[in-house]
């Protein structure tokens, strides 16, 4: 080989390792799309890139403003957002087409010398935008001018679109509360990493955080607690006269805006009201609800499991079905959580009432009137347009007939209800509870927790169980992580806890089985980071 050859090909090698070329580590995108092929030139988005949307969509203008939004933040260029049925040079074009070529949620993008084009329904377009976000400096996450920078993003051309339907994540407010910034900023993460359910478990024995109207007691007594407690007590009750007071609750305004803020990022907020067991909070705002007609006592507890609404009285039902009619109007999600995990049976076998409806009803045991509470719940939701789902606990007794289930306590009780064909949520607690301590040492933890769940266990997650066949695995809607949180106080320890565990868990339900390679997912991560130091995220750094 000649010399000149030789530098030739040695230019051309370390061009490719410094531009990274045709590598998909350079751009970095979590999760990892279907298909990306990377070129090697750039685009630069300026002051006079004009956003065109076609046609009269308010979606993708909507998505539109989204992006120029945060765009001026970090630039504080306003870019035009321009209506238009074909692209024109220097653009992002959003061009809306829902069509058989287009999966759902899906979208192509394309970006070239005279700019970006991305094509798919509305959501897909949403998640089009997250992903140029991430072919953009990580500056762009800031919430404040970055200075002067090239916001320029790599020539590429994507075909993406998610896996599962349902990529969710939960978190628990009533352990601890949470304000609603911190909750628009979870929203936030869930948005990048393209999540689209947002299970909000809003209710619990040791707080009510949601307003209701016809029952005030409800956020003026439930939502309160003897805040003098050290540490996790699950038996803490209400507040002692004059101590420390602990506690919190959503309006129904900042309840419909947290909804509006979500459903602007293609995110469903899953509502979670707990029934018939983790009612201790309401039980002390109306004791008539319970089999004693008395607020808990604590003497004589036997388990951290609290005791449930009384199954036999008609006032439970009647209370509700009230607070589940103001929950649909704040949500108007298709499914609504009902709980049911965890329900103590204690009461129920000694109670006249309960003892009563099991004879009228012709049940066989406190199991059977359990399945009787949910599917009566379930039959007045249904009749409302919406379908339940419950923890896999709605399973025993018989599963209500249209029910879907959130198999946590393993897969079996996925497995159990996708065999008889109901919809499915993997959230097995040995791989998605992201309250479980990141560290294997539990004393290197920021944040108190328990058993070991490496980053690398939940990315290796398989939602689908292999010993479904085909037709069952069609009932498996998706994963999602959840953030229980007896043991975390704060926004920082959320974020600490659930990051980068999310990340993890989107390519798990968003990219495709066969892509997931979990060194090249830690390579991505190193670029991801960065976003997420630009947004304040305290995650959690091996
Ligand atoms: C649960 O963790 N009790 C659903
Ligand atoms: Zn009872």
């Amino acid at each position: 080989m000649n010399k000149e050859i030789t530098s030739i090909l040695f230019f051309l090698l370390i061009a490719t390792i410094f531009t990274g070329c045709g590598t998909k580590e350079v751009v970095g995108i979590v999760p990892q799309p279907v298909n990306i092929e990377v070129k090697s030139g750039t685009f630069l988005i300026n002051e006079k890139t004009k956003i065109v949307v076609n046609g009269d969509n308010e979606a993708s203008q909507k998505t539109a403003e989204y992006f120029a939004e945060q765009f001026r933040k970090v630039s504080g260029l306003e870019l035009d957002i321009v209506e238009g049925g074909s692209r024109i040079k220097n653009s992002i074009y959003l061009c809306n087409q829902t069509d058989e070529e287009h999966a759902a949620e899906g979208y192509e993008m394309l970006i070239d010398r005279q700019g970006v084009v991305i094509t798919g329904d509305p959501a897909g377009i949403f998640y089009g935008i997250q992903t140029l976000f991430q072919l953009l400096p990580s500056e762009i996450y800031g919430s404040s001018p970055a200075g002067d920078m090239d916001w320029e993003v790599a020539q590429v051309h994507i075909i993406d679109a998610p896996r599962f339907p349902w990529r969710g994540m939960h978190l628990d407010v009533s352990r601890h509360f949470f304000p609603v910034e911190f909750i628009k900023k979870y929203i936030d993460l869930l948005a990048m990493h393209k999540l689209n359910v947002f299970h909000w478990h809003i209710v619990d024995d040791q707080g009510w955080r949601m307003e209701v109207e016809k029952y005030p007691l409800l956020t003026e007594k439930g939502a309160w607690r003897d805040g003098s407690m050290e540490g996790w007590d699950y038996f803490v009750g209400p507040p002692v006269e004059g101590g420390p007071v602990y506690g919190g609750y959503y309006t129904q305004v900042e309840i419909k805006e947290i909804v509006q803020y979500a459903a602007d990022r293609f995110i469903t907020v899953v509502p979670e009201i707990e029934l018939p067991g983790h009612s201790r909070a309401v039980l002390d705002a109306y004791p008539e609800l319970s089999c004693t007609g008395k607020p808990f006592d604590k003497e004589g507890a036997v388990h951290h499991y609290l005791p449930p609404y009384c199954a036999g009285k008609e006032e439970t039902f009647r209370f509700l079905e009230d607070v589940l009619t103001e929950t649909m109007e704040l949500f108007p999600s298709e499914y609504i959580h009902i709980g049911g995990d965890e329900v103590p049976k204690e009461r129920w076998e000694v109670c006249p009432d309960c003892q009563q409806r099991i004879l009228e009803e012709g049940l066989e045991n406190t199991q059977e009137l359990q399945s009787y509470f949910i599917t009566r719940i379930e039959k007045f939701v249904n009749a409302r347009g919406r379908k339940i789902i419950g923890w896999d606990e709605i399973l025993e007794g018989g599963l209500a007939p249209n029910a879907a289930v959130m198999s946590w306590r393993g897969i079996e009780g996925g497995v159990e209800a996708a065999r008889a064909q109901h919809p499915v949520v993997m959230s097995p607690v040995t791989h998605c509870y992201f309250n479980y301590c990141q560290t294997e040492d539990p004393a290197a933890s920021e944040v108190p927790c328990g058993e070991y769940t490496s980053l690398e266990k939940i990315y290796l997650y398989e939602p689908v169980p292999d010993t479904l066949n085909s037709e069952e695995s069609g009932f498996i809607m998706g994963a999602q992580g959840n953030v229980w949180t007896e043991g975390i106080e704060t926004p920082e320890q959320v974020e600490y806890m659930a990051l980068p565990r999310m990340s993890a868990l989107s390519e798990v339900v968003w990219s495709s089985r066969s892509q997931r390679d979990y060194a090249d997912f830690s390579a991505r991560m190193d670029a991801h980071y960065l976003r997420m130091d630009q947004m304040g995220v305290n995650y959690f750094k091996e």
